[in-house]
């Protein structure tokens, strides 16, 4: 690629790591495109990142200190403005986008009437403005947007990565495969497939939608020093099931286990979830294609990741016990789960490494910050159940209406040397 690349999300967790790799690969400008929202979000239920993450100004004297390279350029933006998307789009007029930056939690998104409202108006019209900038300025440039497997569910026959043929009274039709977002987090997502739908056959919006699995891990390869890290929550809100079992295993030596332990996932390495968007990144769908593509490592329940998080506990000396507690989703408990995901192989991905190692890698990091950890160590319960997003507002994580303001990009830029 020889264009701008933009990354919308470019300070959080997979767009940090993203960032490195794709900098450190090109010489070309990768736009880094944020508005700090996560890190704020995350302290509005009193937590924070595990590792102490830089601001983004030190991010990047630390980029160019260990890679002698000066192409990663910040652009503060709240991409929920269209005008502010508008101007950096033709400002760049970029080859790729590549859209993370969405509100990711789905129990935050359920906390009461107002994160519902939060995240749908971020989420939604986040995507809208990209993808409406992208069609005016820099048209044929391909926007990858990330998705997640959430948007299928759980519903009981084998996903397809596309379209699925359906038989109705002696007619066949293709069709999107079916959605059962299980939380308006994963609603918005499901907006956003749509959207870009109508997009791409009203405006030629070149397209990828990436439906990934649940991603864990601490690492890629550029993250060589701790001022390079990305970001890792592990509260019950923001954290990801196998990192919150990590923390679980050091803090309380025992794991969580919601329910039954039989909901059956699609999982990912960090590695693993950034090589494969360079991957598509450069092997863009032709133009004028709107492509879906399917991304996961394995499948597993949550008990059996809670038998190989233990296993690799012994081997640190901890031996974690399992307490089942009453599943706070409204999901099924038991349920067949398959998913078709050709088109990465077919396009050459292959893993970079074992689940284990990556869960060494985490034990690690959670070794060395276990103190940092200690001290939130109550936020590892979980607190939102599903059914009390119907309460307009919250007592306990109250949303404050700054959130609900589009920030100016001046605003944003204040924090742009603000390390928490
Ligand atoms: N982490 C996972 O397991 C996982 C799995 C599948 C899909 N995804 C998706 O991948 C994307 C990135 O996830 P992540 O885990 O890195 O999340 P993250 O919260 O760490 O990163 C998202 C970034 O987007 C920014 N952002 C949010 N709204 C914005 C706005 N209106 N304007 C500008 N910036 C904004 C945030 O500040 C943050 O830096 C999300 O869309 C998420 O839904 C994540």
């Amino acid at each position: 690629m020889k264009g701008p690349v933009m990354i919308f999300g470019a300070d959080g967790y997979i767009g940090w790591a993203l960032a490195l790799h794709l900098g450190v690969r090109y010489d070309g400008p990768i736009v880094l495109v944020d508005n700090f929202s996560t890190r704020s979000l995350v302290k509005s239920v009193k937590s924070d990142s595990l590792i102490p993450i830089k601001s983004m100004a030190e991010r990047l004297r630390y980029y160019k200190e260990f890679f002698n390279k000066e192409n990663l350029i910040f652009e503060p933006c709240d991409a929920r403005d269209p005008e502010q998307v508008d101007e950096i789009i033709s400002k760049y007029k970029p080859e790729a986008v590549v859209h993370l930056a969405q509100q990711r939690s789905a129990p935050f998104s359920m906390v009461d009437q107002e994160h519902v409202l939060y995240t749908e108006v971020n989420n939604v019209v986040a995507n809208i403005n990209i993808m409406f900038s992208i069609s005016r300025h820099s048209p044929g440039a391909h926007l990858l947007k990330m998705g997640t497997l959430g948007e299928y569910g759980t519903p009981g026959i084998d996903i397809t990565e596309g379209d699925i043929e359906i038989e109705l009274h002696g007619r066949k039709a293709k069709v999107m495969f079916p959605r059962f977002g299980q939380s308006y987090y994963h609603l918005t997502k499901i907006f956003d497939t749509y959207n870009l739908l109508l997009a791409n056959k009203l405006y030629n919006v070149r397209a990828t939608d990436v439906m990934q699995g649940v991603v864990y891990g601490v690492k890629v390869d550029e993250i060589v020093d701790d001022t390079l890290a990305t970001r890792f929550d592990f509260d019950s809100n923001w954290g990801t099931v196998i990192n919150k079992y990590v923390v679980q295993s050091v803090l309380l030596n025992e794991l969580l286990i919601y329910g039954i332990g039989k909901q059956t996932r699609g999982f990912l390495s960090l590695y693993d979830s950034i090589n494969a968007l360079t991957l598509l990144l450069e092997n863009p769908p032709r133009e004028g294609e709107y492509r879906i593509v399917n991304q996961l490592d394995e499948i597993y329940n949550t008990l059996q990741l809670a038998e190989i998080v233990a296993e690799i506990a012994n081997e640190y000396g901890i031996n974690p016990s399992f307490r089942r507690i009453e599943n706070p989703r409204v999901e099924a408990e038991e349920h067949y789960y398959n998913v078709e995901h050709k088109i990465l192989p077919s396009l050459g991905f292959y893993r970079k490494k074992d689940i284990r190692d990556t869960i060494r890698e985490i034990f690690d990091v959670v070794l060395k910050y276990k103190d940092r950890a200690a001290k939130m160590k109550e936020l590892i319960y979980p607190t939102v159940r599903w059914k009390s997003s119907n309460e307009f507002r919250s007592e306990l994580f109250p949303i404050s209406k700054e959130y609900m303001r589009v920030l100016s990009r001046e605003e944003i830029m204040k924090r742009y040397n603000v390390a928490d």
